[in-house]
């Protein structure tokens, strides 16, 4: 089978389509053959070496596939082959992946591949960030950094859903700031310019935001902190400019304000709480009224353009491989 390989972690030139084996089901996994794959943050940072975990190569990019189960290891019964599914699942920049049987989501009725594809890590993702770990409230405002990008696009239109008061939501440029606006944004403000955080507070009453959705770091995250609300949780769940932030931990406590880490794959450990999350994503999916974003899709030989798009922050919403 196909599949896009790294032997070297670097640039999107180490990015190869090689011919490999196709996996086996071992027991407890289903084989699925791929139709899309969806391209993650993450993938750009296990690719270059920076992830939070050792990039051991060789490896097959990619955490998420949509596609159809087209075999059972052993000790499987369910889903049955011929299941459209979604899944996260290591290797998924393939034509064909192994997923453990009890983590893959039989697809909507109604969802096409590619948007199936971009629903498990960015959706969860979104969801438990508000919930988990920004502990939304009623009425509370939500300031969404990368408001138009994948996690971003979702966490904008939960936030409304699980009854955010303000949404505010970031991007770096006019038409990003449209799309979280169309998404439901009543306020979109350009990071860029050096007085966001001050636009953050005069939009809030010189309050602040009670909930910060923060995923660039460096002076973003001191800023965001800047413009946090008494009582505020500032979620962090990501560093894309790939800086560090300082700040003072006995600044915080004039506030009560909270600092909190999000990272999905230790959330993993918690099967309890990812399905919780999949239920609430599937009945707001169900409404027909939370909209997935596939901004653009490439072929999965073109892999490194894709990663090469997300880097230079032209792309929208999800991107997608189609196998
Ligand atoms: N902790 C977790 O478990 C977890 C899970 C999923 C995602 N994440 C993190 O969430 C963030 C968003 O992930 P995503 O997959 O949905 O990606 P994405 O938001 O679709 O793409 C990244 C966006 O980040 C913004 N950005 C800001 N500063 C940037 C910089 N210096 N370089 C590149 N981009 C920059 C850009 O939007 P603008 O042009 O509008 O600035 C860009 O479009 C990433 O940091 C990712 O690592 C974490």
């Amino acid at each position: 089978m196909k599949a896009i390989r790294i032997h070297e972690t670097g640039g999107p030139e180490v990015m190869h389509l090689e011919e490999v084996e196709q996996p086996t089901p071992q027991a407890g996994e289903v084989l699925i053959q791929v139709a899309a794959a969806g391209i993650n943050y993450a993938d750009l940072s296990q690719r270059k070496g920076t992830y939070l975990t050792r990039t051991h190569v060789p490896t097959t990019l990619g955490f998420e596939v949509a596609g159809t189960v087209v075999a059972l290891g052993p000790g499987v019964t369910a889903p049955e082959v011929g299941t459209r599914v979604a899944a996260i699942a290591n290797g998924g920049y393939a034509e064909y992946t192994t997923a453990a049987a009890s983590a893959v989501l039989p697809i909507p009725p109604g969802l096409d591949f590619r948007h199936a594809a971009a629903f498990p890590v960015q959706g969860i993702t979104a969801y438990q960030l508000l919930h988990e770990s920004g502990r939304l409230a009623q009425g509370e405002s939500v300031l969404v950094h990368a408001a138009a990008g994948g996690v971003g696009t979702l966490a904008v239109q939960l936030a409304k859903f699980m009854g955010a008061g303000t949404v505010l939501g970031t991007a770096s440029n006019a038409s990003k700031l449209d799309l979280a606006r169309r998404l439901g944004a009543d306020v979109a403000i350009n990071y860029t310019e050096e007085n966001w955080a001050e636009q953050v507070q005069e939009v809030t009453d010189g309050k602040g935001a009670d909930i910060i959705l923060e995923m660039v770091g460096g002076r973003i995250t001191e800023q965001s902190l800047r413009c946090l609300a008494p009582y505020g949780r500032l979620v962090v769940f990501g560093a894309a400019s790939g800086e560090r932030a300082s700040f003072s931990s006995v600044q915080l406590m004039y506030k009560n304000q909270s600092v909190i880490g999000y990272w999905l794959t230790a959330w993993m450990q918690r099967p309890d709480r990812i399905a919780h999350a999949v239920s609430e994503l599937m009945k707001y999916l169900a409404t027909g009224k939370l909209e997935i974003v596939v901004g653009q899709t490439f072929p999965l030989t073109e892999a490194a353009a894709a990663h090469q798009a997300i880097a230079a922050r032209h792309t929208t919403g999800k991107v997608v491989l189609l196998v």
